[in-house]
């Protein structure tokens, strides 16, 4: 970091994302891919790193590849009906073996703690158990999956009951039947029901591409955010479609829609392949993956009391700047059903204000400002839209703006020049003649 200036900005813009995620269920879920990688160490900090942070942590681990390498060394053969593994006896034996070796190395490198820092020694309790009850799959095309099974039920009690003691969860793709049988499970299985059961926070999965992606005519284009209904239109279109759609889409996508579905707040897919991804992903505003939500994450809504203290910080840099007349705390209060806002993923990131001068059929558009983040998106049309929608609907036919340095922003979006004295004659007199505000209008 270069500066202290970019310190304080870095640690205020980052402070709200940690505090929000305090006391939050998250659940993770990563291939054996991130754990055959020499990289994993760094990941298994980020988990601690969660962990001492307050969020309540269910990993859920996968053994993909350490269970094919064991089944190649003992020249056993794999088969697979619609993607899923047929398990046989001899394919359970080397299951177990993988899964077992694989998750005494996550323990093992979970109990690390944070090395060379003051939480060398924060010892991390992690638990294991017969959290996940399983059933068979069945038959399939024909096939029997013997020990190819799904979940049929998680213990959620006993799963709380750790979190609640501050305890990682650690899940491995097992499941255990109430015969005493063991199953071979998939990770998204696992995570997507045990999210949904525990109706977590978050559920993340670690994937090997940047998140989910569409094709387009300049290539793969990676979707940051999408809704449940865009996340069905994008699998429709891409079974219909001749390209191949990225497996990880195809495989993890109906998974996380299935989560949101059933109540999970947020799904994130993220590369396992960028250090720090995870933390990018959940303590930047724009993440570097992919999130779905049941529901747009944005809304515009008119503003209400609470939403003071976040169109102050919004709107105080640009009068500092002098770009916006200054409004103190008590004028806001005073004015605050005047306002709109536009929240995303609950943040306020945009506001404005409607101020209505009913003799002379005139509006006034004031106090507009979008986050600095979140310009060049289109949200401050989407704002002046609704506004001007609204005071059409209301009766109002001139919509007019006072801006010192905003003029072409205005003039592009339909407004034009025009003297103070063409003002509401209301408003003339509060006309600042030393600001020497240029005055837009728009007929409506
Ligand atoms: C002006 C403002 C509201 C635009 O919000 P936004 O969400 O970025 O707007 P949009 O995405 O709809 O439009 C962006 C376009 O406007 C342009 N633009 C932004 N500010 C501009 C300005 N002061 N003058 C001219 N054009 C401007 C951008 O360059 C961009 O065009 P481009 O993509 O062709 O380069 C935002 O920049 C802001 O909050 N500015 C500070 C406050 C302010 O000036 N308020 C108006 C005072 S009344």
């Amino acid at each position: 970091m270069k500066s202290d200036t970019e310190f304080v900005t870095w640690f205020r813009s980052v402070t709200p994302h940690i505090h929000a995620s305090h006391g939050k269920v998250f659940v993770i879920a990563f291939g054996g891919e991130v754990v055959e990688n020499g990289k994993f160490v760094e990941l298994v900090q980020d988990f601690n790193l969660l962990a001492s942070l307050g969020i309540q942590l269910v990993l859920v681990h996968g053994a993909r590849p350490q269970i094919e390498s064991r089944l190649r060394a003992n020249q056993q053969e794999m088969s697979y009906v619609q993607g899923m593994r047929v398990t046989d006896a001899a394919t359970l034996q080397c299951v177990k073996e993988a899964v077992g070796k694989v998750r005494v190395e996550i323990e093992a490198l979970l109990s690390m703690g944070l090395p060379n820092t003051p939480m060398a020694n924060a010892a991390i309790r992690v638990a294991s158990g017969n959290f996940v009850t399983a059933r068979p799959v069945g038959v399939l095309e024909g096939v029997d999956l013997q020990y190819t099974g799904e979940v049929r039920r998680i213990n959620i009690t006993a799963i709380l009951d750790q979190l609640e003691q501050g305890t990682v969860v650690l899940l491995s793709p097992l499941g255990y039947s109430p015969t005493g049988e063991i199953f071979n499970l998939t990770l998204e299985n696992i995570a997507a029901e045990v999210a949904a059961a525990l109706q977590a926070d978050k559920l993340i999965f670690l994937v090997d591409t940047p998140g989910i992606r569409q094709q387009t005519e300049s290539g793969a284009v990676l979707l940051p955010e999408l809704t449940v209904r865009q996340g069905k239109t994008l699998l429709a279109t891409m079974e219909t479609a001749t390209d191949q759609p990225d497996e990880d889409t195809r495989l993890y996508l109906p998974w996380a829609l299935h989560a949101c579905e059933k109540g999970v707040k947020r799904v994130h897919l993220v590369s396992r392949h960028i250090d720090g991804a995870l933390l990018l992903e959940l303590f930047t505003h724009s993440g570097i993956g992919s999130m779905i939500t049941r529901d747009p994450l944005q809304i515009i809504r008119q503003a209400e009391i609470e939403d003071i203290g976040a169109i102050l910080q919004l709107i105080e840099p640009l009068e500092n700047a002098g770009i916006l007349v200054r409004r103190n705390r008590e004028l806001l209060e005073m004015e605050i059903e005047r306002f709109t806002v536009i929240e995303h993923d609950n943040m306020i990131i945009a506001c404005a204000a409607l101020y209505p001068f009913p003799d002379d059929k005139a509006c006034e558009l004031a106090c507009l400002a979008v986050h600095p983040e979140y310009r060049k998106a289109g949200i401050g049309r989407i704002l002046i839209d609704h506004l001007e929608d609204q005071a059409r609907e209301q009766g109002y036919r001139r919509l007019f703006a006072l801006t010192t340095r905003t003029t072409h922003w205005f003039v592009e979006r339909g407004f034009s020049e025009t003297t103070p004295d063409q003002l509401p004659r209301l408003k003339q007199n509060f006309y600042n003649y030393q600001r020497r505000s240029k005055v837009f209008v728009k007929l409506i």
